[in-house]
């Protein structure tokens, strides 16, 4: 069965079709990211008017590059929640819309809980730009991390429709103290992947950065580490510590100590559920010392880690539509009254 998946939970357009919940035959998507750059953060007003100009290009493109037709498609997958009400929106009324005028099924489905869905799909070549899947996908039950712009969200996964939070953040999303920090340090925006050029350059170990504690282990808290690197940033530029610090040292520190905080508490999230297979999904998973520091640390601790490819890591509709597949096929079912929760 094809299924037209549709995203638009933050500043992404993406429209989607997969075959059978794995094959992806088309997966577009558009972002208003550049639009946000001088703001340093998404502005919800420039996101929904964007996702509005350009849905029905970017579902249109969805169709024709997966070589089928509306006629092909047997369900709507759409993202309702979490996200911005006006982009959300944006997805949710196209796809009612459609569903009603062509009497095509409709779902939707949560955007975190799809986010490690991209772990199982596999890239066909049509219009992706990976020939192949991953070798092997995890098995359930799992742990799933998901961290975004967004949410830092550790969840005990029985089934893709029996899903348990087990911890989330308390205040700042992990992606969200990236692109903070990087603002204050200057380097641009989206502050992930600015970060991860610059600590290349720095050595972590020269700062040392700590997360607050949680009262429940497996929550998080970055909004700690994010004030301790706007101060040593401020102490830097005070006569006293003149260039002491270099800004990729402080950046290697910053994203080492997150790293850790991350797997220490997957690792945990595992140990207390008793699995050994975890998902790690989200917009920060794309960083490869993260990668390369779960993968080191889930083998010591016999864990098998998996990752969606970088490309399927961002916001994307190829997960919306495979979710969306797989609780269909349970009888998950929505009507044209579906909301935004
Ligand atoms: O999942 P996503 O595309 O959107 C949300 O659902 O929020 O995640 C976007 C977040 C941004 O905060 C961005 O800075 C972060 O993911 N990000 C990264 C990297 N690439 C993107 N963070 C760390 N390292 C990266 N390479
Ligand atoms: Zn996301």
């Amino acid at each position: 069965m094809h299924v037209l998946g549709i995203e638009s939970s933050c500043d992404e357009t993406s429209a989607a079709v997969v075959k059978d919940g794995r094959q992806i035959c088309s997966n577009e998507v558009i972002s208003s990211l550049r639009l946000h750059s001088k703001y340093g953060g998404v502005i919800p007003e420039i996101a929904s008017r964007m996702q509005l100009e350009t849905i029905t290009s970017v579902v249109d493109a969805a169709i024709v590059c997966a070589r089928v037709k509306l006629k092909d498609i047997g369900l709507i997958s759409v993202t309702n929640t979490p996200g911005l009400s006006g982009s959300l929106l944006v997805g949710v009324s196209f796809a009612k819309a459609l569903s009603l005028a062509r009497d095509i099924p409709l779902l939707g489905v949560n955007h975190l809980h799809a986010h490690f869905y991209a772990g199982f799909l596999k890239i066909s070549g049509l219009c992706g730009t990976r020939k192949k899947g991953p070798a092997n996908t995890p098995a359930l039950p799992f742990v799933g991390l998901v961290v975004s712009g967004g949410h830092t969200s550790l969840f005990y996964v029985e089934d893709f429709d029996k899903i348990r939070l087990l911890g989330s953040t308390s205040d700042d999303a992990c992606g969200e103290a990236f692109d903070k920090v990087a603002a204050i340090l200057g380097i641009g925006y989206p502050g992930g992947p600015a970060i991860e050029q610059l600590a290349k350059k720095g050595t972590a170990g020269k700062i040392k950065f700590t997360c607050s504690n949680t009262a429940n282990p497996l929550d998080f808290s970055f909004s700690g580490i994010k004030t301790a690197v706007l101060y040593r940033v401020r102490d830097k530029a005070s006569v006293k510590n003149a260039n002491k610090d270099k800004p990729a040292d402080i950046a290697a520190a910053f994203q080492e100590t997150v790293v850790d905080v991350l797997i220490k508490k997957s690792l945990l999230a595992c140990k207390t559920k008793h699995v050994n297979d975890l998902v790690i999904g989200g917009g920060v998973a794309a960083n490869s010392r993260l990668r390369e520091k779960f993968r080191a640390q889930c083998l010591k601790n016999r864990i098998n880690a998996y990752f969606p490819p970088k490309e399927l890591c961002m916001d994307n509709a190829a997960m919306t539509a495979g979710l969306g597949y797989t609780l269909y096929k349970k009888g998950a079912r929505s009507g044209l009254d579906l909301d935004l929760s």
